[in-house]
């Protein structure tokens, strides 16, 4: 039951996941709020680009169409059902998750936070409520018959594990100036 959900939470979270950190690997360029400034400071920063967005949205959607083809394959090698993304789905989950990070740094940007600062929780959950209140918009019935509270539960505690360890995992390779 355990395990199952955590697969579940896992396979769901993947196309949540990736958006970010391809973004890191291929972002770069022109910013997305063109460098403006609201009262005194940038609207978003130069950490939140048009390719590392578009870039980012297109991996985790791609992830997750070839999420729904490989669940045939994956299904009886883990032996329980695993969900399929609807095109809504595809969609809301990795254009979300780029949303609510975009939304952090504008955030983080109101507060005085410097580009690149952390802002423990709010770097690590802001994808993941950004994803979540999307796909709740475009399919909330998909959402209330994949999400169990526990499948809930199990992402809200992984998912600040999972992007530290990536995060740590780009700092060392270079890729990434912070570790968060
Ligand atoms: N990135 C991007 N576009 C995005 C998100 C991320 O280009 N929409 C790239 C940027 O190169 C960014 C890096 O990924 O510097 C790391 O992302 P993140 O940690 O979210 O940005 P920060 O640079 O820390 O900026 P902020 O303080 O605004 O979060
Ligand atoms: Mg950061």
């Amino acid at each position: 039951m355990w395990l199952a959900s955590l697969l579940i939470a896992v396979w769901i979270l993947l196309p949540t996941y990736i958006p970010n950190n391809v973004a890191v690997l291929v972002g770069g360029g022109r910013p997305l709020d063109g460098g403006r400034v609201v009262g005194g400071r940038r609207l978003l920063g130069d950490g939140k680009t048009i390719r590392g967005s578009v870039g980012g949205a297109l991996a985790g959607g791609t992830l997750a169409v070839g999420l729904n083809l490989l669940r045939p394959v994956v299904e009886p090698l883990v032996g329980i059902v695993l969900p399929s993304f609807p095109l809504p789905v595809v969609m809301a989950l990795p254009v979300g998750a780029i949303g609510g990070d975009i939304a952090g740094s504008f955030l983080k940007r109101r507060a005085a936070y410097a580009r690149g600062a952390a802002v423990p929780l709010l770097d690590q959950l802001d994808f993941l409520v950004g994803a979540a209140v999307l796909t709740l918009v475009v399919a909330p019935g998909w959402v209330l018959a994949t999400v169990s509270p526990t499948v809930a539960a199990i992402a809200v505690v992984l998912t600040p594990l999972l992007h530290r360890f990536a995060n740590i995992i780009a700092y060392t390779l270079g890729l990434k100036q912070e570790p968060h």
